[in-house]
Parts: C-alpha cells; sequence; structure tokens
C-alpha cells in the first residue's frame, strides 16, 4: 500500500548481526537521527523508513525478505555504497560542513573523487527510486541529512506532486568552504537541496549559511529536543541502575565532569582532554576530588582519520592519568565501548557536562544531561554547537579552541554553589525539552502541508 508519510535516511532503525549458524538477530540502530527519529514515528503508524543496508547482515537479511513493517532497506552494491558513505558523506560532506580540513593537505578533488561522487549520485537515484514507489499520490517526504542531499532534486523529477522536505542534522558549511567543491559539484548539491519545498536545519546559524551559499531556498529552523519522560525512563531501567552503583565504587564520592561523544573529530575531545589537564595544573587543589568520565564510542573507523583520533585520545588520556594520577586516584576514566546504559548512568552523576565541539549541528548529549542528572549539573558549552543558540544563557559557554578558558570553565562550574546549578540545570532542561522528536516531526509536517 502506497504511504503518506516517508522517511529517508542512511541508518535505518534496525541494523542486523548474523550468527556463525546464519541466524539473523536485529539490534536498534545507532546515533542522535535514529532515537529522535525512532521516537517521532511511533506516533505514525502507516510511516515507511527507507533506509540503506549498511552491512553484509543488512543486505543478508534484505535478501531474506525479513526487514521489520514499515522499513524498507535498499541493498545497494557494496562498492557504491562505501564510495558514497565513506569517499562523500564522511571524508568530504563531514569535513566541509563542519569545517574539519587540514588546509595545506585536504581537499584534493581527484579522479577518486570523481568515482566516489558517481557512486553518491547512484547512491542517492536509489533512495529517490524506492520513494517514488512507495509514495502515494501527494504524500510528504521527509529526507535526512548530508547522506541525501540529491534526492529531492531527483525526487522531485521523478514525483512532482510530492511535498518534500530536506532536513540537515549537521551544520551547513560557510560560503569559503561550500566553495572549495568542484562548481559542477557545488552545483548538483545546492540544485539537490532545492528540490525539497521546505530545508530544515537544528539553527538559524546554520539555515542562514546554506541561503548565504545557496543564493535562495525556503529554509525553516526546528531545534530537536529531547523527550523528558523517555529519558528519564530509559535512565532509571535496572540495567543503568547496575552501571551506576559500578562507576559509583569505581569513582567514590569525587566531583565528576561527564562528556559522551561519538569518537569525533568535531567534538574536539583533545582539547577537552587539554583543558581538564589545565585544570589539574592551574588548581591543584582539585587533584583527587575529581574525576573526568569520557566516554568516546567508536565511530567511523573504516578511516583512518578517525582511527588515529581514537588512538590519540586514549594516549592523551593516558598521558595525563600517568602525570596526576595517584595509588588511589585515576584522574581520567576513558570508555571507548558503545555502552548506552553506562553512558546514561554517567549522565545521572554529571556534576559537570563537558560538551565543547568545535562546530556541531546540535549536539543533542547537552541537552540530555541536565535532564538526567540527578544533584544538577553544570553546562560547560562551546561557540560551536548548535545548542548553543538555545542554552547560552544558563550554561559556562566557552570558544572551542581557548584551552585555558576551558579549563577556567571547568573551575567555575565545580565550584558552582549548589542553589545556583540547581536553577541552572532547571533552566537547562525546560530549554533542552521544548521541541521533542515527535513534536519536531510534526512540525515540519506542518510547514510541508499546504
Ligand atoms: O548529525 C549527523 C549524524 O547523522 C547524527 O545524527 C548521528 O549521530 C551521526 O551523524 C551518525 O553518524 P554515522 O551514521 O556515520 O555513524
Amino acid at each position: 500500500m502506497a504511504s503518506q508519510v516517508l522517511v529517508a535516511a542512511n541508518r535505518g532503525p534496525l541494523s542486523y548481526a548474523i550468527a556463525d549458524d546464519g541466524m539473523l538477530s536485529a539490534r536498534r540502530g545507532g546515533g542522535g537521527l535514529v532515537s529522535g527519529l525512532s521516537a517521532a514515528l511511533a506516533q505514525q503508524p502507516d510511516a515507511v523508513w527507507i533506509c540503506a543496508a549498511l552491512s553484509d547482515a543488512d543486505r543478508e537479511a534484505v535478501r531474506r525478505g525479513v526487514a521489520e513493517p514499515g522499513v524498507r532497506m535498499l541493498d545497494i552494491d557494496p562498492t557504491v555504497y562505501d564510495g558514497a558513505y565513506n569517499g562523500i558523506a564522511n571524508s568530504v560532506l563531514w569535513f566541509t560542513h563542519h569545517h574539519l580540513y587540514d588546509i595545506p593537505r585536504e581537499p584534493v578533488f581527484d579522479a577518486a573523487f570523481r568515482r566516489h561522487w558517481a557512486s553518491y549520485t547512484a547512491y542517492n537515484q536509489a533512495f529517490a527510486d524506492a520513494l517514488a514507489e512507495e509514495a502515494a499520490e501527494g504524500a510528504c517526504v521527509l529526507v535526512q541529512d548530508y547522506h541525501l542531499a540529491l534526492v529531492p532534486g531527483q525526487l522531485r523529477e521523478l514525483r512532482p506532486d510530492l511535498r518534500i522536505a530536506h532536513f540537515t542534522h549537521t551544520p551547513w558549511a560557510s560560503k569559503e568552504f561550500l566553495h572549495m567543491l568542484p562548481d559542477d559539484v557545488r552545483e548538483q548539491l545546492v540544485h539537490g537541496m532545492l528540490g525539497a519545498d521546505v530545508v530544515g536545519f537544528h539553527t538559524r546559524a546554520w539555515a542562514d549559511s546554506f541561503l548565504d551559499g545557496a543564493g535562495r531556498g525556503n529554509v525553516a529552523v526546528f531545534p530537536l529536543g529531547v523527550d523528558a519522560d523517555e529519558l528519564r525512563a530509559l535512565a532509571h531501567r535496572p540495567q543503568v541502575d547496575d552501571k551506576l552503583a559500578q562507576l559509583r565504587a569505581e569513582v567514590g564520592d569525587l566531583k565528576t565532569i561527564v562528556r559522551v561523544d561519538r569518537t569525533e573529530l568535531s567534538k574536539n575531545i583533545l582539547r577537552g582532554l587539554l583543558a581538564y589537564r589545565e585544570l589539574l595544573t592551574v588548581h591543584p587543589e582539585w587533584r583527587g576530588r575529581v574525576v573526568h568520565l569520557a566516554s568516546a564510542y567508536p565511530s567511523r573507523q573504516d578511516l583512518k582519520v578517525y582511527r588515529d583520533y581514537t588512538e590519540s585520545v586514549r594516549e592523551l588520556a593516558a598521558a595525563v592519568n600517568a602525570e596526576f594520577g595517584t595509588a588511589d586516584w585515576q584522574p581520567v576514566h576513558v570508555s571507548v565501548k558503545d555502552d548506552f546504559a553506562r553512558s546514561l548512568a554517567a549522565y545521572r552523576m554529571a556534576d559537570v557536562a563537558l560538551v565543547n565541539p568545535v562546530r556541531d549541528g546540535m549536539n543533542l548529549v547537552a541537552k540530555e544531561i541536565p535532564v538526567v542528572s540527578e544533584a544538577g549539573c553544570v553546562l560547560v558549552l562551546s561557540t560551536g554547537a548548535g545548542a548553543y543558540e538555545e542554552l547560552r544563557r544558563d550554561a559556562l559557554t566557552v570558544n572551542p579552541y581557548d584551552v585555558t578558558e576551558t579549563a577556567s570553565a571547568l573551575h567555575a562550574a565545580l565550584s558552582m554553589p549548589g542553589g545556583e546549578r540547581a536553577e541552572r540545570t532547571k533552566r537547562l532542561a525546560a530549554a533542552a525539552t521544548a521541541l521533542p522528536p515527535a513534536a519536531w516531526f510534526e512540525a515540519q509536517l506542518s510547514a510541508l502541508r499546504p
């Protein structure tokens, strides 16, 4: 049956694993986009979610026809998928939108880039074809993220009757970075996005960047927030209570500075560790009285630059521990496992939350920790986070490159009196929950409907 509401995203709500005996098992897909969309779509029973098969196990699931109702996984040729996902989405578009290039060396647009761009175009076309097949007359289609920037234009060609929105979960590149792309590629990218009736972003700043680069477009701002009831329920499940007890046993009653990120270049984990080191150097009174809990779970390990970054995080954390640690105090606890229950337990015990990206679409962690922290937490937030726009009044804000300023903010956060900290946390939690996923999704549908 054709659908009235369709979503297209690289990742789906589920990913599969295959056991030695050939049995397939499903688990929830990872990442902020997936959790936001899953919550929103729970209220849209007839919606269809089109996603890519990400692994051999996913491809096997498609071939065996085991996909869940409401989900259509696309079995895209692995070489095409790799060129689109690693070659373009993660290595070019991610770096362009987050301004991550090491300019003396990158970017290089050569023959390999052109092959990857052809894969990216084919991968986008596969989504456009599937959407055109599944959509009812006049249906609303919500296309997600930089992976699928060409889809709105391609789909518009196939089905002019549809209402199409595109939502970008990352920042949008400044004009200077957008203009590093070869002219024809940049034009295809902008043309693809402008195929949408509405082009959505988390913040005004990213919407303005888009208008600046594209010169036109019907942009709208939908700042994704968190669902407080759902998040608190998740954070109080028995497995999270167990992790909390374990963490408490490790940390005792010392103060905690908590961060939770993918090991992602834009998250600025290294400068966060440098700031913590400077805190312990400049304010030795905190030695033995504070612990930095840093969850940096693996991400995009197919790319060497991410593997190297992960290694640098490990090395720097070990260096801080070697410099300041004592027989009964370990200053930094790094966890590189993707352990959602442990992350939620860390949220609950956070005295200080450190969210210092260089540039980030939203950074939902900045919204989640104040909602879940038990004793109230002080948020140290960089100007690079999308969440800065909504949370800056009640956070301690820092320039992400200024390690000394970040160290001072950590000191101020650890020293803040309980009353002020509780008041700020209450206001942060209110701002964080202003547009929970279901309302965020509805707002986009309303903007699409005539
Ligand atoms: O905002 C970008 C985003 O799509 C997030 O929603 C998500 O957390 C992350 O990137 C996922 O990256 P990947 O799918 O490459 O692991």
